[in-house]
C-alpha cells in the first residue's frame, strides 16, 4: 500500500547549498572564491548546523536566516575574507535563491500524479521557505512548507517532528521523510518516521542508535520506496 504524505528536508536534500557559493565563485565579484568555494561552502554548512545543535541544546533558539548568517561570517572569517561586504551580501543573497538538485521538479509531480501528499519540514524560517520554492519553480508542487520555527526549536528535536502529524492529522508510520542530511535521517528514524536516507555524497551511514529505512543516491527513488511501505 502507497503511503500518503511524503516529507522532505529542505537543504541538501531539494536545494544545493553549495550552489551560493559555486555561483558567486563564477562572477567578477565573487573572485576571491574562485579557489576557495568548496572550503567556504564546506565550512559554511558545517557551522551552520552546528549552530543549530548548539542552540537547540541550550535553548537559546533563535531563527535560521540568523544562524546563517552567523555561520558564513564565521566561515569568511576563518578564511580571511570577512573584509569583503559586498561578498557577503551576495553569498547571502544567493542563499535565499539556492538551486534545486536536477531531479527535483520531475519528482515531485510524479508523487503528485499518485496523489502523494508532499511537503516540506525543515529549520529554514517561512520566508526562507518561501524564497528557496519560488526561486526553484517547485511551490505549486508542494502541499505545505513547516518550518520549525513552529516549534521554535532545531532538528532533530522531536518537538519538530511532531509538527508534521499536526499539520496533517496523520500517524509517523504513514509518513515517508526523506532527508540527505545523514543525522536528521537517524533522528527521524528514531522518532518514528519511514525514512529514506538519501545519500548523494556516498557517505558512511551515521553511527547513531536509529538508522533509516531505505537509502539512495538521489530523489528518483522515491515512488518505489512509496509502495514498499
Ligand atoms: C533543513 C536542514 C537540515 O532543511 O537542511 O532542515
Amino acid at each position: 500500500m502507497m503511503t500518503s504524505t511524503c516529507i522532505f528536508d529542505a537543504y541538501g536534500t531539494l536545494f544545493d547549498v553549495s550552489g551560493a557559493a559555486k555561483q558567486a565563485a563564477s562572477t567578477p565579484e565573487g573572485q576571491a572564491l574562485a579557489d576557495h568555494w568548496p572550503a567556504l561552502s564546506e565550512r559554511w554548512r558545517a557551522k551552520q548546523l552546528e549552530y543549530t545543535w548548539l542552540r537547540a541544546i541550550t535553548g537559546a533558539h533563535t531563527d535560521f536566516w540568523q544562524v546563517t548568517q552567523d555561520s558564513l561570517d564565521w566561515s569568511l572569517e576563518a578564511l580571511g575574507l570577512h573584509e569583503d561586504q559586498s561578498l557577503r551580501a551576495q553569498l547571502l543573497d544567493l542563499y535565499r535563491a539556492l538551486p534545486a538538485y536536477d531531479e527535483v521538479p520531475a519528482t515531485l509531480r510524479a508523487l503528485k500524479a499518485r496523489g502523494v501528499r508532499c511537503a516540506i519540514l525543515s529549520n529554514g524560517d517561512p520566508e526562507m521557505l518561501e524564497d528557496a520554492v519560488t526561486s526553484a519553480g517547485v511551490a505549486d508542487l508542494l502541499d505545505g512548507l513547516i518550518s520549525v520555527e513552529e516549534a521554535g526549536v532545531y532538528k532533530p528535536d522531536y518537538a519538530v517532528y511532531d509538527l508534521v502529524g499536526s499539520t496533517f492529522d496523520t500517524s509517523a508510520d504513514d509518513v515517508l521523510f526523506v532527508s540527505s542530511n545523514g543525522w536528521d535521517a537517524a533522528g527521524a528514524a528514531g522518532y518514528g518516521f519511514n525514512t529514506l536516507w538519501v545519500n548523494r555524497a556516498g557517505l558512511p551511514v551515521d553511527r547513531m542508535p536509529w538508522r533509516p529505512r531505505f537509502v539512495s543516491k538521489d530523489l528518483t527513488a522515491v515512488t518505489d520506496v512509496l509502495e514498499e511501505i
